[in-house]
C-alpha cells in the first residue's frame, strides 16, 4: 500500500455552457473536478485550500471512513467549514472497498459544480471478478445551472417554495445533444466515447446530479452491471440503468465485433413519479466507434428509454441487485438485529410561526421535507467535534431522535394532516457493534417521490423492500439475509418501502439523508453517533491539528 497525495485549490473559474458563461467554484479549475485514484489498502491525503468567498467542505461519498470520522466532511456533522484563506488535510485509508465512488462538496448547494470521480482499484496483483476490460470510462452524470445553484436554494429556502431546476443535465459536465451556441462550437459541449470493436468497455456510472434519479441508455448495445456503490454484484444485462443521486455503478459495454461505421447516442433523462416537470430535458452523449468516420458524424439512432413515471421499471431494476457473495466477497449480512427501527420518509410543511401570515401549502410557513417527522436542523458547531469532547453538549444538539414516526404513519387513506414537521438537530445513540435495522417507508403525503437514502460511515445490505405499508408481521420473514445488495444509498420507492441493515462498528457521528440537495435542505436527514467500543481499535482518535474551528 502506499500514500497518494492531492491538493485540491478551490477557485473561481469561467466556464462556459448553454451559450452562458458563469463564474463558478471548481477545484483545481475543472469542471467536473480532478480524478481521485488509490488501490485499495492505500491511504489518500488531499489538502484543500479554499481561495473563495464560500464557505467549503469535502465529502468523499461511499469511503467508510473506519475511524476516520474526521475526514468524512459534511459541514456541521463531522467538521466546520473551510473558511476563505484556510485548509485543511483529509486524511483517510481504503480498507475493504475496490470500485467507483465519488467525491463532492458537502455544504449548501456546492456540489453542483464541486465533484469529481473517486476511483477504488482492486490490490495489486488481485483482479476484478469479471472479464477485464479493455479500458475504464468513468461518466458522471451531472446538471448545469445557468444561475448560482447556491442563490437558488438561499432564495427556495426564503421563500418557502421549490427551487427552479437545472437548465440541463450532463455527461462528465457536457450537456448536449449537440448544443448549437452560436456558430461552429456545437461539438465542444458533447461528450463523446471512442471504442474500438470487440472490446469490452468499464464504465464507471456516478450520478452526480443535484436532484434527479437518471435512466440511461446506450442506443443499440446492452449493459452489463457488475457492481453497485463500490461492492461487486452478481452481474445481470439490462439495456437500460437507473441511477439515483448518490448511487454508482460499474458497467460492462462490449462493443460490437466489427466497425459499425456509425454512432450511437447515449441518453438520461429523470425518474420523477409526480406530475412535476423536472424533464427538463435529456442530456445526450455519443458511442463512436473509432474509425475513419466522416468527423462529426451525428447519430441518428437514439435508445428508447422508460416514461419518466415508470415506477414498475424502476422497481424491477433494483430487485436485480444482489451481493456477488463468493468466498472471496462473502456478504456479511447481520442475521441478527439488536436494535430496530422503523423511520418515514417525505415531505411536509413547517408550522407558521404564531400571529404571522404564511405563503406556504396550507398555511404553513414553507416546505420541509423529515424523517419521522422530524425535520433536522444543521447545529452552529460540529456534531462530531462537540460528541468527542463531550461539552455536555450546551444544547447544540439532542439524542432523543424517535425510533417510531412521531405521528402514526398509515399509506393507505391517511389524510394529509401529520405533514406538520418539527424541527430539532435529534441524534440516535447506539453502543459501538449494535446490529441496526432500519424500515424506510416512504409517505407520498405531499407529492410522491422516490427518495434516494445515503448513509455515512456504513454500507448497508437492502434485506427488504414492497409498496404500500411495510408490514412488520408479514414483510421480514421474506428478508433476504443470504446476498442481499450491499450499498451505500438506497432508493425508497415512491409509495413504499426498503429495510437496510448494518453493523455499527464504525464510531462517530454518521449523518443520513436524502441525497435529493433540495430534501437535503428542507431537513430529510438525520444523524447516528456511534459510541467508542472498549478496545483502542474500537475508538475515534482524536481529530488532527488543523480541523477547522467554526
Ligand atoms: Cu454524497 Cu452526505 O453525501
Amino acid at each position: 500500500s502506499v500514500t497518494r497525495h492531492y491538493k485540491f485549490d478551490i477557485r473561481l473559474r469561467n466556464v462556459t455552457r448553454l451559450c452562458h458563461t458563469k463564474s463558478m467554484v471548481t477545484v483545481n479549475g475543472k469542471f467536473p473536478g480532478p480524478r481521485i485514484a488509490a488501490r485499495e489498502g492505500d491511504r489518500i491525503v488531499v489538502k484543500v485550500v479554499n481561495h473563495v468567498p464560500n464557505n467549503v467542505t469535502i465529502h468523499w461519498h461511499g469511503i467508510r471512513q473506519l475511524r476516520s470520522g474526521w475526514a468524512d466532511g459534511p459541514s456541521y456533522i463531522t467538521q466546520c467549514p473551510i473558511q476563505t484563506g484556510q485548509s485543511y488535510v483529509y486524511n483517510f485509508t481504503i480498507v475493504g472497498q475496490r470500485g467507483t465512488l465519488f467525491w463532492h462538496a458537502h455544504i449548501s448547494w456546492l456540489r453542483a459544480t464541486l465533484y469529481g470521480p473517486l476511483i477504488l482499484l482492486p490490490r495489486l496483483n488481485e483482479s476484478y471478478p469479471f472479464e477485464k476490460p479493455h479500458k475504464e470510462v468513468p461518466i458522471l452524470f451531472g446538471e448545469w445551472w445557468n444561475a448560482d445553484p447556491e442563490a437558488v436554494i438561499a432564495q427556495a429556502l426564503q421563500t418557502g417554495g421549490g427551487p427552479n431546476v437545472s437548465d440541463a443535465y450532463t455527461f462528465n459536465g457536457f450537456p448536449g445533444p449537440l448544443y448549437n451556441c452560436s456558430n461552429n462550437e456545437t461539438e465542444i459541449e458533447t461528450f463523446r466515447l471512442k471504442v474500438k470493436p470487440g472490446k469490452t468497455y468499464l464504465l464507471r456510472l456516478i450520478n452526480a446530479a443535484l436532484n434527479d434519479e437518471l435512466f440511461f441508455s446506450i442506443a443499440n448495445h446492452t449493459l452489463v452491471t457488475v457492481e453497485a456503490d463500490a461492492t461487486y454484484v452478481k452481474p445481470f444485462e439490462s439495456e437500460i440503468i437507473v441511477l439515483g443521486p448518490g448511487q454508482t455503478s460499474n458497467v460492462l459495454l462490449k462493443t460490437k465485433p466489427e466497425y459499425p461505421n456509425a454512432t450511437f447516442f447515449m441518453l438520461a433523462r429523470p425518474y420523477f413519479t409526480g406530475t412535476g416537470t423536472f424533464d427538463n430535458s435529456t442530456v445526450a452523449g455519443i458511442l463512436e466507434y473509432k474509425k475513419p468516420l466522416a468527423p462529426k458524424n451525428i447519430p441518428t439512432l437514439k435508445p428508447s428509454l422508460p416514461a419518466i413515471n415508470d415506477t414498475s421499471f424502476v422497481a424491477n431494476f433494483s430487485s436485480k441487485f444482489r451481493s456477488l457473495n463468493t468466498a472471496k466477497y462473502p456478504a456479511q449480512v447481520p442475521q441478527k438485529v439488536d436494535k430496530s427501527f422503523f423511520f418515514t420518509v417525505g415531505l411536509g410543511t413547517s408550522p407558521c410561526p404564531k400571529n404571522q401570515t404564511c405563503q406556504g401549502p396550507n398555511n404553513s410557513s414553507k416546505f420541509a421535507a423529515s424523517m419521522n417527522n422530524i425535520s433536522f436542523t444543521l447545529p452552529s458547531i460540529a456534531l462530531l467535534q462537540q460528541h468527542f469532547f463531550g461539552q455536555a453538549n450546551n444544547g447544540i444538539y439532542t439524542t432523543d431522535f424517535p425510533a417510531v414516526p412521531l405521528r402514526p404513519f398509515n399509506y393507505t387513506g391517511t389524510p394529509p394532516n401529520n405533514t406538520r414537521v418539527t424541527n430539532g438537530t435529534k441524534t440516535v445513540v447506539i453502543p459501538f457493534n449494535t446490529s441496526v435495522q432500519v424500515v424506510l417507508q416512504d409517505t407520498s403525503i405531499l407529492g410522491a417521490e422516490s427518495h434516494p437514502l445515503h448513509l455515512h460511515g456504513f454500507n448497508f445490505y437492502v434485506v427488504g423492500q414492497g409498496f404500500g405499508n411495510f408490514n412488520p408481521n408479514t414483510d421480514p420473514p421474506k428478508f433476504n439475509l443470504v446476498d442481499p445488495v450491499e450499498r451505500n444509498t438506497v432508493g425508497v420507492p415512491s409509495g413504499g418501502w426498503v429495510a437496510i441493515r448494518f453493523l455499527a462498528d464504525n464510531p462517530g457521528v454518521w449523518l443520513m439523508h436524502c441525497h435529493f440537495d433540495v430534501h437535503f435542505s428542507w431537513g430529510l436527514r438525520m444523524a447516528w453517533i456511534v459510541e467508542d467500543g472498549k478496545l483502542p481499535n474500537q475508538k475515534l482518535p482524536p481529530p488532527p491539528a488543523d480541523l477547522p474551528k467554526c
